[in-house]
């Protein structure tokens, strides 16, 4: 599928082997995936022998055209990441787990629901029936393919649309906190650096995975309408009702943990076959630190979906809290070190958020 393979047996497809891809995919998915053939190029169907890497980030491919290549200069060497992204043991993140905060007060219900809402329209557009594959697979798994194809293309077609708009709401959050500090010349209580980050780190998943695939034109389109219309529901959402915004947020990465779950439960199940044998791309090891033995796509999505918790944490958190006045729990130092307290890692995990009286 998706590859490196492409670009090592020559920079280009030839035209012939691209006109054969385009049609065996024009063929397997009119009604497997639903998309255009440009939502993601042919290369991504090219299919790799066992063994080999499907990932091009080493330098051993420095022949390989890759989507978007190392930046090397005369000087420089390497630049490292802004923010170090904090060590997960295996341990921590098998703990993560599919939760939910109830919704209690009317903001908390409209965040809700804009998120029902939001989701129910993305499946709609992804054709994403994963409940309805799953059990048609139990007992015809060729027709659970034909009819709802939960793949690895469709999830990763998936994949890089959510992260591409992931990283919205920390930054407007951030900017708007950053210049509410230097409008009413107040100090942040240091927010702004953990909302920052957060986006830093979802931009690191769309890379990620931007490393595995190469979005068509139609996909670009979507990213660039989607990201004109997101930030700026944000943008004015976050002006009326931070608190709201931050809830939203946190539910929001509650169904990304749903999804993250359900294909790392996808993989263990054998139905994605072509992710099981699968690499990590180096910018993913570098970034995560991945540990020898640790770097398959399994334990990427492992990474992911423990970075997408403790965005929910962290959302809910914030959501708890007095915008104007409250320090940010995940950026202070705490009186009794012993009481389990918010941290950047898993130490201490509390998907449904911190309470304000437990932090502050
Ligand atoms: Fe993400
Ligand atoms: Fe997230």
């Amino acid at each position: 599928m998706i590859s490196t393979q492409a670009a090592t047996c020559g920079s280009v497809v030839s035209k012939r082997a691209s006109a054969q891809l385009l049609k065996t995919f024009n063929g397997l998915n009119t009604t497997n995936i639903g998309f255009r053939p440009t939502f993601i190029v042919a290369r991504q169907l090219q299919s790799i022998p066992a063994g080999r890497q499907h990932f091009s980030s080493t330098s051993s491919s420095s022949s390989i055209t890759e989507f978007f290549p190392k930046k090397e200069t005369e000087k420089v060497r390497r630049t490292e990441a802004a923010w170090p992204h904090p060590v997960y043991t295996p341990e921590q993140m098998a703990a993560v787990t599919v939760a939910h905060r109830e919704a209690k007060s009317y903001s908390d219900k409209v965040a809700l629901l804009a998120v029902k809402v939001l989701r129910f329209g993305l499946d709609v557009a992804t054709g994403y029936k994963h409940d309805k594959a799953v059990k048609l697979n139990k007992s015809d798994p060729a027709a659970a393919t034909m009819k709802y194809s939960m793949n690895e293309q469709k999830y990763m077609i998936r994949n890089v649309f959510l992260e591409s708009v992931a990283g919205v709401p920390g930054m407007v959050a951030g900017m708007l906190r950053h210049l509410h500090s230097m409008r009413r010349m107040k100090r942040d209580n240091g927010w702004i650096e953990t909302l920052l980050e957060e986006s830093y780190n979802e931009r690191m998943h769309l890379l990620v995975f931007l490393k595995m695939t190469e979005p068509g034109l139609f996909m670009r389109l979507m990213v660039l309408g989607a990201q004109g219309v997101w930030f700026n529901a944000l943008f004015f959402a976050y002006l009326i009702s931070p608190r709201t915004a931050h809830r939203f947020v946190g539910y929001l990465e509650e169904e990304a943990v749903i999804t993250y779950t359900r294909q790392i439960d996808d993989i263990d199940a054998g139905r994605l076959p072509k992710w099981e044998k699968m690499e990590a791309p180096e910018i993913a090891i570098d970034y995560w630190k991945m540990p020898e033995g640790h770097r398959t796509m399994r334990d990427l999505l492992l990474y992911i979906r423990a970075d997408e918790s403790k965005h929910r944490e962290v959302n809910h958190t914030f959501g708890n809290l007095n915008q104007k006045e409250d320090p940010n729990p995940y950026a202070s130092e705490y009186k009794n070190h012993e009481k389990p307290h918010p941290t950047k890692d898993l130490t201490h995990m509390r998907p449904t958020g911190w309470e304000r009286n437990d932090v502050i």
